[in-house]
């Protein structure tokens, strides 16, 4: 007898491709008009499902987890970051957690240093004068629109792993001086190479640097890192740019110390309750202090493909009766 396919509810829209793939492969459940599930589908849905495939707008929690079903065996989650998930929670429940890690890294890691520039280059603000959405260009000016320079600047990384690596080889190209804060330093060649300097004290490394960039993951141990304390320790000419979770940086206290003129400006593709963005950023970012993304660092068509292949393969893998290749581990928490 035919074995049965695997139940597999998949919460929002994924590529056509990935899509068809899933259905080929699986029993599977789509969201093909993407509308994202409230607590109570998401309820509905790990009572029946094998296999649930969630995005980071999902959130997983305990409470949902509390009603899951005996079927649900794993969470294929359709993300880098598993901060939507309460994950000692599913495992606690035996239920297996997988990623989509390292398919993200370059096109994350481009965005991150596409902040970098635009920033302190007021790319967007020039951008706005010729469609007419801030005063007029009348023409080259001398002292018109001036940024400030990258090349020779200090660039410190928050979080040296695969997206933070990525980011330190671009903007080494770009003449900037690498800097990382990490639970570890790298391993000596990979530091040689991009000629980074290692801070085991965060403090000690924002008092000195022109550039911040957050490439940690979104935990408990990082939740707020940049803390308003932390904040003021950096210079008041220096940038923050932040492509990793809006929660690791106190966003009050940043927009605060930016309307203060305490910090020079701020590049965000992430916030602390999206899709909510705090009004005071929104502000700054008409005054030009700041450029903010609706959270589209690895917003590319061949990443979220390559995401939905990783999620395929790790369900796969796992419903053959092995270790799929993304599982999140505790000490990764
Ligand atoms: C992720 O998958 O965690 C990323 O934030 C998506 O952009």
């Amino acid at each position: 007898m035919a074995r049965r396919k695997p139940l597999v509810v998949v919460t929002r829209k994924l590529p056509d491709t990935v899509e068809t793939r899933m259905r080929e492969l699986f029993d599977a459940q789509l969201n093909v008009d993407d509308i994202p599930m409230d607590q109570a589908a998401l309820v509905a849905a790990v009572k029946h499902a094998d296999v649930l495939v969630p995005t980071l707008t999902d959130r997983i929690d305990n409470a949902v987890l509390s009603q899951a079903g005996e079927n649900l065996r794993l969470i294929a989650s359709f993300s880098n970051g598993v901060d939507h998930i309460d994950v000692s929670s599913a495992l606690a429940r035996g239920i297996t957690v997988t990623n989509t890690p390292g398919v993200l890294t370059e096109d994350t890691a481009d965005m991150t240093m596409a902040l970098i520039l635009a920033v302190p280059r007021r790319l967007v603000e020039g951008a706005q004068t010729l469609i007419g959405e801030r005063d007029e260009w009348s023409g080259w000016s001398p002292t018109w629109m001036l940024g400030r320079r990258i090349w020779g600047k200090r660039l410190g990384i928050i979080g040296m792993g695969r997206i933070g690596q990525a980011v330190a080889r671009r903007a080494k190209a770009f003449g900037l001086q690498i800097h990382y804060h990490n639970r570890r330093p790298l391993p000596g060649a990979v530091e040689e190479a991009l000629e980074a300097t290692y801070w085991d004290s965060l403090d000690q490394m924002l008092a000195r640097m022109d550039i911040v960039s957050v490439n940690c993951p979104h935990t408990p141990a990082t939740f707020h890192l940049l803390s308003a304390r932390r904040l003021k320790l950096m210079k008041r000419e220096a940038y923050v740019v932040n492509t990793a979770r809006g929660e690791v940086i106190d966003e009050n206290a940043l927009a605060r110390m930016l309307e203060a003129g305490e910090l020079a400006g701020a590049g965000l593709d992430v916030f602390e309750q999206e899709p909510a963005v705090n009004p005071k950023l929104v502000r700054l970012a008409r005054n030009g202090k700041v450029v903010l993304l609706p959270h589209m660092g690895s917003a590319t068509l061949e990443g979220r493909v390559d995401m939905g292949e990783k999620v395929i393969v790790n369900i796969k893998t796992f419903m053959d009766g092995h270790r799929p290749p993304d599982r999140v581990l505790p000490s990764m928490l």
